[in-house]
């Protein structure tokens, strides 16, 4: 049998190139209108994608001159997208910074519920020096701790999503029972970061609990992955570099006890779709002379941690720190110097590139190409499917549904309806057992 592919929707703002917003292909003010996000998320679910992602970053950043990351909070934004959809998945970011995994963890159960089982969480550890400093640090926490807290963390998430065993709510009204005291379970957690008694205040969800999602590719991203994820979007650029990932992340699964079914790697990618190459080309290109350097320079300077803001935009890169030296992100700073020196590229065409996508790849072509390129990475082992990134919105996500997914459909590699009803079973992946909680306390026993 040939594999299915599996495709996300990757929703930014009115698109992910940085200039997108001043493309006559979209509409600048849509970026504030949940109705703009509603119509991506039913275009998405038109063309029966698994589902659909927000980014988040706990800051504004230096940049808000030339652009914004977001403008609404993720889940906020996904429960209104909940009400208008039916069955694409809906994947919020979530840190493990500067969040608490108590209300986290009842806020994704809210939107299990809310959606009837569709909700996911992209687990991130906040990078960036602008968040730190909201949350009352003069300095990124170091890497290494935030990848510690952010295991705690999950933990914690996951004890009290099982806090509650399956039928637990019995609502029977001739014997007054709302719920059975013995399936509703303190957690009783103790740990380094965070001391926790439950029971959550949310019964258990719709598809057990909302699936995990991870997108960091440092040793100790791939090793939160290996642990949690089910879902994991990544940044490869060529089919071996995704072989190699690929290879990684699941040699690292027997020592959790997991399996390659259990999780399904997505790279992204940036698809510039037209009749003719020449015409997809052309497109990427009008995005590309939009780009702002000033904009530009400071996102790089972000990546690397230093001012890069001086650069000249004809020279190459200079020395910049090592990963083992970046405490945000490791694994992009690597992924942009590897390109940049890969291709000899000077600053004016790095940043060209990094526009589309922050480093992510991009392919310009026609449908066909495309469905040919996404095929090819599949059947090559680099990937279980992609995190689709239009360059702009909703136009991009619209070809891609309207042209690429029929190509797919066709040769068998994408559903031509859904199948199922969470999102856990949109990406074939088993539910974890509805067990009624054995653990802890009864609520209302003694301690
Ligand atoms: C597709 C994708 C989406 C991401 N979305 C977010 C996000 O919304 N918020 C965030 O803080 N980081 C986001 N990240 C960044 C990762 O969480 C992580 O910080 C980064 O990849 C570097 O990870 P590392 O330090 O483990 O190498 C995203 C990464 C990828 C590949």
């Amino acid at each position: 049998m040939t594999r299915q592919l599996h495709l996300n929707a990757f929703l930014m703002g009115v698109g992910h190139h940085e200039a997108a917003w001043r493309h006559p292909r979209t509409a600048e003010r849509d970026i504030l209108d949940v109705n703009h996000f509603v119509e991506v998320a039913r275009i998405a679910e038109r063309g029966r994608l698994d589902s659909i992602f927000l980014a988040d970053t706990l800051a504004v950043g230096p940049n808000v001159e030339r652009n914004s990351p977001a403008v609404f909070e993720p889940l906020t934004l996904l429960s209104a997208i909940a009400g208008a959809t039916r069955h694409v998945g809906l994947i919020a970011t979530a840190s493990t910074g500067y969040q608490h995994p108590f209300t986290l963890a009842r806020a994704f159960a809210s939107l299990d519920h809310i959606s009837g089982g569709r909700a996911g969480w992209n687990i991130v550890t906040s990078a960036g020096f602008d968040e730190a400093r909201n949350f009352g640090y003069d300095a990124i926490p170091v890497h290494a701790q935030r990848y510690r807290r952010a295991e705690e963390f999950v933990d914690v998430v996951l004890e009290l999503w099982d806090s509650w065993g399956d039928g637990a709510v019995v609502l029977d009204v001739e014997s007054a029972t709302f719920a059975d005291p013995q399936r509703v379970r303190t957690v009783d957690h103790v740990g380094e970061h965070f001391a926790v008694r439950g029971p959550l205040n949310s019964p258990r969800s719709p598809q057990g609990r909302p699936v995990l999602v991870q997108a960091g590719s440092s040793e100790a991203g791939k090793d939160l992955a290996a642990r949690h994820a089910e879902v994991v979007f990544t940044a490869q650029r060529s089919i071996a570099e995704g072989r190699r990932f690929v290879a990684d992340l699941h040699g690292r699964l027997p020592r959790y006890g997991r399996t390659p079914a259990d999780i399904a790697i997505l790279p992204g990618i940036v698809p510039y779709i037209a009749d003719t190459e020449s015409a997809a080309l052309a497109l990427e290109r009008e995005f590309t002379d939009l780009i702002s350097a000033d904009y530009a320079l400071r996102q790089l300077s972000a990546v690397f941690g230093v001012d890069l803001t001086g650069l000249s935009l004809d020279e190459r890169l200079p020395n910049l720190p090592a990963e083992s030296h970046i405490e945000g992100q490791k694994s992009r700073s690597t992924l942009v110097r590897e390109l940049a020196t890969a291709e000899n590229l000077t600053v004016r065409d790095l940043l060209g590139r990094l526009g589309g996508g922050r480093g992510h790849r991009s392919i310009a072509g026609t449908p066909e190409q495309i469905a040919d390129d996404l095929i090819a990475w599949v059947d090559a082992g680099a990937a279980d499917g992609f995190n689709i990134m239009p360059p702009y919105l909703p136009g991009g996500l619209a070809d891609f549904v309207d042209h690429v997914v029929p190509i797919l459909q066709r040769r068998g590699r994408f559903r031509t309806d859904y199948e199922a009803t969470t999102l856990h079973g949109h990406y074939g992946i088993e539910a974890p057992a509805r067990v009624p909680a054995s653990s802890g306390r009864r609520v209302g026993a003694p301690a």
